[in-house]
């Protein structure tokens, strides 16, 4: 009989920490420990970032001067840079961090299970920790939204969609709508359903898929009446990528009558506009309209781990993987429901209620949303629109390419594409060298700032970032351009 015995850890564990006594087989090769990469300088990380992530996009971030900046520490509203400077946050991770930065709370209750020495995988056996957290979400969920699976980000959890939402229309049914300017993710699923060329690449994609006009009911009813293989049409609530775009409440109903009309399953995407952000848990919640289909991730992390969940109606989900014969075809991957994770999300969602989140971001989103259009009506000629809701807002600039004086359109030429005729990046850059505040670009219009800052914001907040704002914009274009091209030299 082969048995297993313990190896005896007595001598390593006397070396830990002094490597050159520890007689191992296998070489350590040199690697960096936590106190060294906490410790990494600028310069360090610039060269690791080139030589081990993506020297392509520190091209970006030079452009932008982002590359100059370290964070040590963040909390709350702001990160802090290696100079001890406050950055306030009204980028929010692309809507990841609803609860601010290192929320106490959160922070506290992964401690604890930390201490207390629980469990992390728990593929074998049935997770106190990933069943509560389903039985939260389900509470957290209008009508039949029942059923939940838990993976690590927005694309598994869009991916988990798609893929319920295919079994339960059927073989017969296999074609997925998708609307102009989607951002599902960038895995090969659903990736075929967002829209940007840029992402898409040469990839060869799944081809059952059939493009509408974002919004556009007239378009939808065209398509489904057309094909009658189309059996899922899966749409962002309000665009992120596409810059903050929403449909009218009249859309939203008429979607939810003619999907039963027609027999096809409506998913939601909520990873970014959910859990509240615009001042509803999911986004769908204005319309009075509920999906078969939608999916969270982002803040559903508690800005601390990574959690995605896709949530569907009971009568989809047990036709699709009922069944014990069908019960493991999308089961939780490796880390779907792990026990820190999972308990993180457990206590972010109870702080969204307790705190009152919700509500907040409603209210100081309306705040935010009047102070922008009153910025809006001082600079006409810089900014073309706001529109959000809460804290999803879209702060579109005029196209300036043309508008230019003709000195600067050589100089604004000879910046990188990405830039060219849009206002937004100069604008990101100079807030940040300028003013210590943080905003997001959007993929798909180069006009649009996104702001989504964490829900904790404040009205205080609001009046620094708008405060700032206005300074900037009251430079005009010929001094925005002017100081941009400069730091670009400095
Ligand atoms: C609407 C939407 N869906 C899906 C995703 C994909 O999420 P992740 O980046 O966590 O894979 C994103 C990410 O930005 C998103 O905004």
């Amino acid at each position: 009989m082969n048995v297993m015995t313990k190896p005896d850890l007595t001598e390593a564990r006397s070396v830990i920490g002094a490597p050159e006594l520890a007689p191992t087989k296998t070489p350590k090769p040199p690697l960096l420990s936590v106190e060294d990469a906490k410790s990494l300088d600028v310069a360090r990380m610039t060269d690791l970032f080139k030589a081990h992530l993506n020297p392509g996009q520190l091209h970006f971030m030079k452009l932008l001067g982002f590359h100059k900046v370290k964070i040590e520490r963040a909390e709350g509203m702001y990160y802090y840079d290696q100079n001890g400077r406050a950055i306030l946050d009204f980028f929010g991770g692309f809507g990841s961090l609803a609860f601010g930065h290192n929320h106490p709370r959160i922070i506290e209750a992964r401690k604890r299970f930390q201490d207390e020495k629980r469990h992390e995988i728990a593929i074998a056996f049935m997770s106190q920790y990933a069943s509560a957290l389903a039985h939260n979400i389900a509470a957290c969920s209008p009508g039949d939204l029942d059923m939940v699976f838990l993976g690590s980000s927005g694309s598994e959890a869009m991916e988990a969609a798609i893929k319920v939402a295919e079994r339960a229309a059927g073989p017969k049914r296999p074609k997925i709508v998708y609307a102009e300017n989607s951002f599902h993710g960038k895995t090969k699923g659903v990736l075929s359903i967002t829209d940007g060329q840029l992402y898409r690449g040469e990839f060869k994609l799944v081809d059952n898929t059939v493009r509408v006009p974002f919004g556009d009911i007239e378009a939808i009813e065209r398509a489904f009446r057309a094909d009658p293989e189309i059996g899922v049409i899966v749409l962002e609530t309000v665009q992120g990528g596409g810059g903050i775009i929403q449909a009218q409440a009249e859309f939203w109903q008429k979607l939810r009558k003619l999907c039963d009309q027609f027999g096809v399953l409506w998913v939601a995407d909520e990873v970014q506009c959910g859990l509240g952000r615009t001042g509803r848990f999911y986004a769908f919640e204005h319309y009075g309209v509920v999906p078969d289909v939608t999916a969270l991730a982002k803040s559903l992390g508690g800005g601390k781990s990574a959690v995605g969940a896709m949530i569907a109606r009971r009568e989809v989900y047990m036709k699709a993987y009922g069944t014990p014969k069908t019960a493991m075809i999308h089961a939780a991957a490796t880390f779907g429901g792990i026990g820190e994770a999972c308990i993180t999300s457990i206590e972010a969602l109870n702080v969204l209620y307790d705190e009152g989140l919700i509500d907040n971001a409603a209210e100081t989103g309306d705040y935010l949303l009047e102070r922008l259009e009153a910025i809006r009506r001082k600079h006409p000629t810089i900014v073309k629109e706001v529109r959000g809701k809460g804290f999803m807002v879209g702060l579109e600039f005029h196209d300036f390419s043309q508008t230019l004086p003709m000195v600067l359109r050589p100089v604004v030429a000879m910046l990188d594409d990405k830039l060219k005729g849009s206002l937004s990046g100069f604008i990101g850059a100079l807030l940040l060298r300028d003013y210590g505040v943080l905003v997001a670009f959007t993929e798909y219009n180069r006009n649009v700032i996104r702001l989504e800052p964490p829900l904790i914001c404040q009205r205080e907040h609001v009046d620094v970032f708008c405060d700032a704002l206005d300074g900037l914009l009251s430079r005009g274009i010929v001094g925005i351009v002017k100081d941009f091209v400069k730091s670009q030299v400095s």
